[in-house]
């Protein structure tokens, strides 16, 4: 790498920075239509103030850097958007890998003793460093996250991401039944509680807020209005929870709200189906419920490594996305249920999935799922997903020779897509170069001693 000695550092989006390597980005849906992808092989990506303002081939534009401003040089890599993870818990770090069982008992086996512990301030600012350790290493640098029960943990997260200023979306849980006695709130204390925190955060800098019902299983249909209620008060929020990831969830829903007319009912009557809704895994829905999602612009966050490791079922990726009534869609890594932080090696097993089910998912589809897709799913793609003049240059830089085996493979890549599907397939935290923030490398693999580093 041609890179000169990092400049002293200075305040977030104060600098100009130049970025020189092949690159891709899409700028469509290429489940929709052809000819998304921009791919550059020998690029140059100006950044002033944290936001991209040039991106073309080097020779061509190689005239705008500034006098006085290092060309940080990025040799056999390549430069992509940042990450966008839609659907992941970090309180769940500290038991992700447990065995051996399937959706309900491993919540009340695994995840709800875990979740405890935040009541504790000081682990919940443990865990929240290691989770953005965790996912700027592995080149995510937005993600939409739950938090816990406890308003401390929402804190400790929003508190670490303004630190490196990632543009996350997050949520205190949302659970007043079914759940131990120290994990409930009520419907009133859960509504006075979000609120105080969507005062505090949503909106300040790059942070943004999603009311946050765990599941229907874990909410009184009084809490569901309430979390209705908080939408409909404050513009801009999100409302993040689960659909439809088991059938045994689903059946048990079913008797809780027994005049509901299907499991998405449950959130819709209480107005929860709109166009920021993120509902997690997805996978036994009907047509009219794709049909509702549609309509209503909500989106699904498609987890595969979870839905595998949960035995959960096969997401119908095909049928979400179908031209005629396409929903959006995004992929998440649902950590601790899920087994990986890395998108990579989520796209890896979103194919696999895909291919279970007879269809196959190409290196653009995938990539676009996981970069400009969860964008659009988060109605954010004016500013995140796409490396294009006006974006936040949120940016993860792919190492093409990560391991022997990366190197020998890539060397023989015959075009873009070729690259980006062995990426997609052999790809993981090991394969992140760097990682940039508002145009500010905050993880460089290479840099001695530790390899992130606040803005
Ligand atoms: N449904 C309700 N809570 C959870 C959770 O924490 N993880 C998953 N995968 N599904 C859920
Ligand atoms: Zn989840």
């Amino acid at each position: 790498m041609s890179v000169r000695p990092d400049p002293t550092p200075k305040p977030a989006g104060s600098a100009c920075r130049a970025l020189r390597g092949r690159a891709a980005s899409l700028s469509g849906n290429p489940f929709l239509a052809e000819g998304c992808l921009d791919h550059v092989e020998d690029a140059l990506i100006l950044i002033e103030d944290g936001r991209i303002t040039s991106f073309g081939s080097y020779s061509d534009t190689v005239d705008r850097v500034p006098p006085g401003v290092p060309i940080t040089h990025y040799e056999n890599a390549l430069i992509l958007p940042g990450l966008i993870d839609t659907h992941v818990h970090y309180p769940q770090l500290q038991m992700i890998a447990s065995y051996g069982e399937q959706l309900l008992t491993w919540l009340s086996k695994y995840t709800f003793p875990a979740e405890l512990e935040f009541a504790d301030q000081v682990h919940a600012e443990r865990v929240a460093k290691l989770f953005f350790r965790e996912i700027l290493g592995a080149g995510t640098t937005t993600a939409v996250v739950y938090c816990t029960v406890h308003p401390g943990s929402v804190e400790a997260f929003f508190a670490e991401s303004e630190r490196f200023n990632t543009r996350m979306i997050a949520g205190k849980v949302l659970m007043d039944r079914n759940a131990p006695e120290a994990l409930l709130d009520t419907a009133q204390r859960g509504y006075d509680e979000s609120k105080a925190l969507i005062a505090r955060w949503h909106g300040r800098g790059r942070q943004l807020y999603a009311v946050t019902p765990r599941f229907a299983p874990s909410c009184t249909a009084a809490q569901l209005d309430a979390a209705g209620a908080l939408l409909r008060e404050h513009d801009g929020l999100f409302l993040q929870t689960h659909l439809c990831e088991t059938t045994d969830e689903i059946a048990w829903v079913m008797d809780l709200f027994p005049d509901r007319a299907s499991y998405l009912d449950v959130y819709a009557q209480s107005g929860l189906v709109g166009p920021r809704s993120v509902f997690g895994h997805a996978i036994h829905v009907s047509e009219d419920d794709f049909c509702t999602c549609h309509a209503a612009g909500a989106a699904i966050a498609h987890c595969p490594t979870s839905n595998g490791f949960l035995g959960s079922g096969l997401f119908r990726l095909f049928d979400a996305l179908d031209p005629r009534r396409p929903v959006r869609v995004g992929l998440g890594t649902d950590v601790g249920a899920g087994t990986t932080l890395s998108l990579l090696k989520t796209l890896g097993d979103a194919y696999k999935v895909a291919a279970l089910r007879g269809t196959k998912l190409d290196a653009l589809r995938a990539f676009w799922l996981a970069t400009l897709g969860g964008a659009e799913a988060l109605r954010l793609d004016d500013r995140i997903g796409r490396i294009a003049d006006g974006f936040e240059a949120d940016l993860c830089v792919l190492d093409l020779a990560a391991t022997p085996l990366l190197g020998f493979r890539t060397g023989s890549c015959r075009d873009i897509e070729d690259l980006l599907f062995v990426l997609m397939t052999l790809g993981d935290h090991r394969t992140v170069r760097a990682t940039w923030v508002a145009g500010e490398c905050v993880y460089d693999a290479r840099r001695p001693n530790d390899p992130l580093r606040y803005p």
